[in-house]
């Protein structure tokens, strides 16, 4: 690695890819030309304008969002959305849930602040460790949407097949697998993804949203938390996180035109998870959580046999370079992320060493 960095596999903030790093680096004091950072830019100014509009573009470009979705970029991380969902999408009151892990439970609690939460399928009898079948659920009419999160994080299992909504709206929370691989927008009524694991710094989430869920009869509800005043201004009813959406614009644009496309990120990514998950598969002392068909691409929780030989791989893949393997407090354990950022060279790497662990260790 350039510049004495680590391979770093933390769930988020996580790595950016380097050239983006770079580029970011060579236009800090002085953006083409402005005279000025991004950081110290008005958002008013048209060459921020530029920035905010490219960006929006890029993303359009690369999954392909049809016209009649918005796209927003919000403050509040992908943490407000749990209640802005419930508070701008719950016309009936009422709405359907799939409890598959420690992030659809957060989003569970939230919205069962603001109205009826059926939740339609669980996985907490096995510890969150498979999808729940959803091709034939309970459905009521009136249910407003049926919520997903696409990829639980902490416990590092992906939805391969949407539910089966009988109609209803799907909303998505894709933040940790946002850009990992291609997306059907029109399948969703509302995806939204915080950007701080595949795309850029911390603090902002991007929601993508179809133009007719878009109400204007929530004069009620507080301004910044209806989903119209962010469309109607562009995202920038107040200031935005202009630099978090400079950083973000440029990993689309690198998405699309140095990686080629979400097709393209999705082979890589399959590549490097194959890697660890094949090393998982074969080694003795160290197994991974999930059911094989519901594997994450991105977050990878594994174990060994106790929580004291856990604590020492730790510590041992820190001291070698290997950053932020420890598991969720929740659960305990390991857990490789390994997001749209980390080359493949660097889960070689780390294969390669708990390998070689496991040869003294195991
Ligand atoms: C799937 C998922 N949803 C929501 C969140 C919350 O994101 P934020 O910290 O941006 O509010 C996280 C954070 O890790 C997450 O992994």
């Amino acid at each position: 690695m350039k510049y004495g960095r680590t391979f770093n596999f933390s769930a988020g903030p996580a790595m950016m890819p380097e050239p983006v790093l770079e580029e970011i680096r060579d236009e800090m004091m002085n953006y083409r030309g402005s005279g000025m950072c991004v950081m110290e830019m008005s958002h008013r100014s048209p060459v921020y304008q530029k920035i905010i509009d490219d960006a929006e573009q890029d993303l359009r470009d690369l999954m392909h969002i049809p016209d009649n979705y918005k796209v927003l970029f919000i403050q509040g991380g992908a943490t407000l959305q749990f209640s802005m969902i419930p508070m701008n999408l719950m016309k009936n009151g009422k709405a359907v849930y799939i409890d598959t892990g420690a992030w659809s439970s957060k989003a569970i609690k939230e919205a069962k602040k603001v109205g009826e939460v059926i939740v339609a399928a669980s996985s907490k009898d096995k510890n969150y460790t498979y999808i729940p079948d959803c091709s034939n659920l309970d459905i009521p009419e009136d249910a407003d949407y049926v919520y997903i999160c696409e990829n639980e994080t902490i416990h590092g299992v992906t939805w391969n097949t949407l539910p089966n909504t009988k109609g209803h709206i799907l909303v998505s929370d894709q933040s940790s697998m946002f850009l990992s691989r291609p997306c059907d927008v029109s399948k969703y009524g509302l995806i939204y993804a915080g950007v701080q694991k595949n795309v850029g710094p911390a603090g902002m989430v991007v929601v993508i949203i179809r133009e007719d869920l878009i109400r204007d009869d929530l004069t009620d509800l507080p301004i910044y938390l209806q989903y119209k005043t962010h469309a109607d201004n562009g995202s920038m009813y107040n200031t935005p996180n202009c630099w978090a959406i400079y950083c973000c614009g440029k990993v689309f644009k690198y998405l699309k035109d140095t990686i080629g496309g979400l097709e393209k990120m999705e082979e890589i990514n399959r590549k490097k998870a194959r890697v660890f998950y094949d090393f998982l598969d074969s080694s003795k002392m160290f197994h991974g959580t999930v059911v094989p068909q519901d594997r994450s691409l991105m977050n990878i929780p594994f174990v060994t046999d106790s929580a004291e030989k856990d604590a020492a791989v730790v510590k041992a893949t820190k001291a070698a370079g290997y950053d932020n393997l420890k598991g969720h407090k929740s659960v305990g354990g390991l857990r490789c992320s390994a997001y749209n950022a980390m080359p493949i060279e660097g889960v070689e790497a780390l294969v390669a060493f708990l390998k070689d662990y496991e040869a003294k260790n195991g």
